[in-house]
């Protein structure tokens, strides 16, 4: 156990007016030189400092090490993730400015994390009062993915069978959320996911993909993909972001140590107050 001084690496120092001041806080506010001046908050400071979009590689490996050093489990971010989705889209779509009515939205999962963001962004969703249906038509056989799937069913939301025709999804849904793929996938989209993201490119409900949009390339891109209206950038944006056209890019997963957000040069924004998702454009 560390004493508070020892803890703070510093010691208290006291100005001529008698306030103790921690002289530390230089050092917490590395950053940015400029924090010593006292006008120039902290959240001045990271602004200024521009956030990094991350390569592919760069991504897994701050994954991987979120839970072999920080000892976090995959639901725990799972579900810190799913809650930014969902918050994310009552910000963009909110309830009372949705034209069809009941609030249905469609919530298309992969067979990976991405698509376990998705089950928990259904859940969070059907709790704010929307009225979500899933599509999950690949479904891994790991407890964790079964789990959130039972989770789904016990708030009544209804799988869908099919993935509807595109003039079918305009008709009911307000929103289409895309959590098929994420910052792992490459290479090419296979059955029944071609088939999904065709059909997607042909509705005019707005999508919201979940750290990536999916079909893309997760750094350069792709210019006759999807193109959603709402981005949920993860942890930090991959650099296929900065591709993005839609109206909402959203950063979510306040979940990043500060250490962590060093190591890595992030730069992530201080998110306001208690909220759990920030945006970006
Ligand atoms: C799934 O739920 C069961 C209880 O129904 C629990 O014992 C198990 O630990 C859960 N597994 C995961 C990976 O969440």
């Amino acid at each position: 156990m560390l004493g508070l001084r020892a803890l703070f690496g510093i010691g208290l120092l006291v100005t001529s007016r008698g306030a103790t001041v921690l002289a530390h806080r230089a050092a917490r506010t590395h950053v940015c030189e400029h924090a010593y001046t006292p006008q120039f908050t902290r959240q001045a400071c990271s602004m200024a400092q521009s956030l990094r979009y991350l390569g592919q590689e760069e991504a897994q490996r701050i994954d991987e090490e979120l839970f072999s050093e920080y000892s976090f489990s995959v639901d725990q971010l799972m579900e810190l993730a799913g809650l930014s989705c969902a918050t994310a889209v009552t910000k963009a779509y909110p309830l009372q400015s949705l034209l069809k009515l009941p609030p249905r939205v469609l919530v298309i999962c992969g067979p990976g994390n991405n698509g376990g963001d998705g089950l928990v962004c259904a859940r969070h969703l059907r709790l704010f009062g929307y009225e979500p249906a899933v599509l999950y038509p690949k479904r891994p056989n790991k407890q964790l993915f079964q789990n959130l799937t039972i989770q789904c069913e016990k708030m009544e939301i209804p799988f869908l069978s099919e993935m509807p025709e595109a003039d079918e999804v305009d008709e009911v849904f307000n929103v289409v959320i895309d959590a098929i793929f994420g910052f792992s996938f490459k290479g090419a989209v296979r059955e029944p996911f071609a088939a999904i993201l065709s059909t997607l490119k042909k509705i005019s409900a707005p999508i919201a993909s979940v750290d990536i949009p999916s079909g893309w390339d997760v750094e350069t891109g792709v210019s006759d993909g999807i193109q959603p209206d709402l981005l949920v950038s993860l942890t930090a944006p991959k650099k296929a972001a900065s591709h993005f056209q839609g109206r909402y890019h959203y950063l979510g997963g306040r979940f990043v140590p500060p250490a962590l957000d060093r190591k890595y040069a992030l730069n992530l924004p201080q998110y306001p107050g208690t909220e759990c998702v920030l945006r970006l454009n």
